[in-house]
């Protein structure tokens, strides 16, 4: 679809060149052809007035009506008496390429409930609010604050953030321990090379754990994975054999959901202070704790040895692109040279905005709002999977908004995602998580973050004689 620019729409390149054996109308002419053939002016596109055009080259206004006018004749152009000149839909046919590839569209969402992970509700981004907040950045942001500015982050917002995951995450952090970042993904893309420079070659990784993208990345900064298992106490730290980095979700086993407990916490820290290695703490969705205390950070136990990445994709929304790492003092200025050369600092505005949103007590307003929410759908999917497939152990729902389901060993978990999806239910599969051989029993991960009350409640009603089977 073309772009619909309003008004006289943007200045269009054209060349003329006034002391060429060309005449002017033949120039214009034949440029205007040219970035229609080359598709440089999309079929439908509107063309600037001639008034406009004349007065941008410099031409007379009748000469570019004339240029106009041929080119109508020759299929082109379209115009009609009151609207814009626009370039003709079938004027591709005369050579112009065809468009670039695009990736196909993605799938609709399934029509009854999608059950993906990994996004918080879409609609109860608290819009209203961070519209304020932006406003409120901008309006109180002084001149210099437009300028490059500090590449690990607006000081205001590391201010903010600091005192914040102090008092919320029980964190260690000062202002200056912090780079703000584009989310979680930038935040491995910075640090990993750092890591790697500083000698360490191997990312242990929590098997099941993080998908292909962290293993991308591991790669792209030239270190191996190396899984080490999970367990009902978390990351097993006896199997990070000879790694000096591993990556964990201490509070919220991504996808287990299980908790990293007391001693292993504390073996964890022993590992690291032994092996001169650092854990990188994923602290994803924290936020969201059900029915248990809330569990602090790892980084706050031992800041020398812990690196806490932390982002706003789960509390606020994923396309808003913000994070944060607090890292231990040696690592800081690795990681503030290769945010420096990656980007410069990410959008100024948009740190203060977070920084207001916080602030105000709007950000802490949203997560309770939100908490509520998601508390009421953990309650509704538990139901729903008590009523209808009692048989299949539920677990990691002590945060988060995700569920693992445990189907019957020998199921073909491949056919229930496909009949499900026939019937309007997006189900999806713990498979791809696991590194190495994968567990008798086949799991599915059940996200209810964009999934609202009654669509859990129909999706799992609608399923139920596919979840059935022989059980334990
Ligand atoms: C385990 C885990 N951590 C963190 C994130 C957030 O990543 P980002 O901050 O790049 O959006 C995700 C996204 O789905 C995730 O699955």
């Amino acid at each position: 679809m073309p772009v619909e620019w309003a008004g006289f729409g943007p200045e269009l390149l054209v060349t003329i060149d006034r002391g060429g054996a060309a005449g002017l109308r033949t120039q214009l002419e034949d440029a205007l052809r040219e970035a229609i053939r080359t598709g440089r002016l999309a079929g439908e596109e509107k063309l600037p007035s001639s008034r406009e055009l004349a007065r941008a080259l410099r031409l007379s206004r009748g000469l570019v009506q004339d240029c106009y006018a041929q080119l109508q004749a020759e299929g082109y152009l379209t115009s009609r008496p009151g609207s814009a000149t626009r370039v003709a839909t079938g004027a591709t046919a005369h050579g112009t390429p065809p468009p670039a590839h695009r990736a196909d569209p993605p799938a609709p969402p399934p029509a009854v409930a999608d059950f993906r992970t990994g996004v918080p509700d879409l609609g109860l981004v608290p819009r209203d609010d961070w519209a304020w907040a932006v406003r409120e950045a901008c309006r109180t942001m002084p001149n210099a604050a437009f300028d490059y500015g500090d590449a690990t982050g607006q000081p205001r917002l590391r201010e903010v953030l600091a005192a914040y995951l102090t008092r919320v995450r029980a964190v260690a952090a000062a202002p200056d321990d912090l780079v703000v970042c584009a989310g979680m993904a930038q935040a491995l893309s910075l640090i990993l090379p750092v890591l790697r420079r500083a000698g360490i070659e191997a990312l242990a990784v929590e098997n099941p754990g993080p998908g292909a993208s962290t293993a991308e990345q591991a790669d792209a900064s030239g270190m191996r994975v190396v899984p080490v298992p999970v367990d009902a106490d978390g990351l097993d730290p006896g199997g990070l054999r000879d790694a000096r980095a591993v990556l964990v979700t201490p509070a919220h086993q991504w996808p287990t959901g299980v908790v990293l407990s007391g001693p292993r916490r504390q073996e964890l820290i022993a590992w690291a202070r032994d092996r001169d290695g650092f854990i990188l703490e994923d602290d994803y969705d924290a936020e969201f704790r059900y029915d248990r205390d809330p569990v602090g950070s790892l980084q706050g136990l031992a800041p020398d040895r812990v690196i806490s990445l932390g982002t706003v994709s789960k509390s606020l929304a994923p396309a808003l692109r913000l994070g944060w790492i607090v890292a231990p003092e040696r690592l800081r200025p690795g990681l503030a040279h290769a945010k420096r050369l990656t980007d410069r600092g990410s959008p100024a505005i948009d740190q203060l905005a977070l920084a207001a949103l916080m602030e105000s007590g709007r950000y802490d307003r949203h997560l309770r709002r939100v908490r509520a929410e998601y508390a009421a759908r953990r309650a509704v999917l538990i139901r729903a999977l008590a009523e209808h497939a009692p048989h299949l152990p539920v677990t990691g729902l002590a945060a988060g908004f995700h569920a693992v389901v445990t189907l019957p060993a020998g199921a073909d978990e491949t056919a229930l995602i496909e009949r499900a999806r026939e019937r309007g239910v997006g189900l999806y599969s713990h498979a791809g998580l696991w590194r190495g051989p994968r567990p008798a029993r086949p799991r599915l991960v059940l996200g209810f973050g964009n999934t609202s009350q009654r669509a859990i409640g129909a999706g799992i009603a609608a399923i139920a004689d596919l979840l059935q089977g022989p059980g334990d």
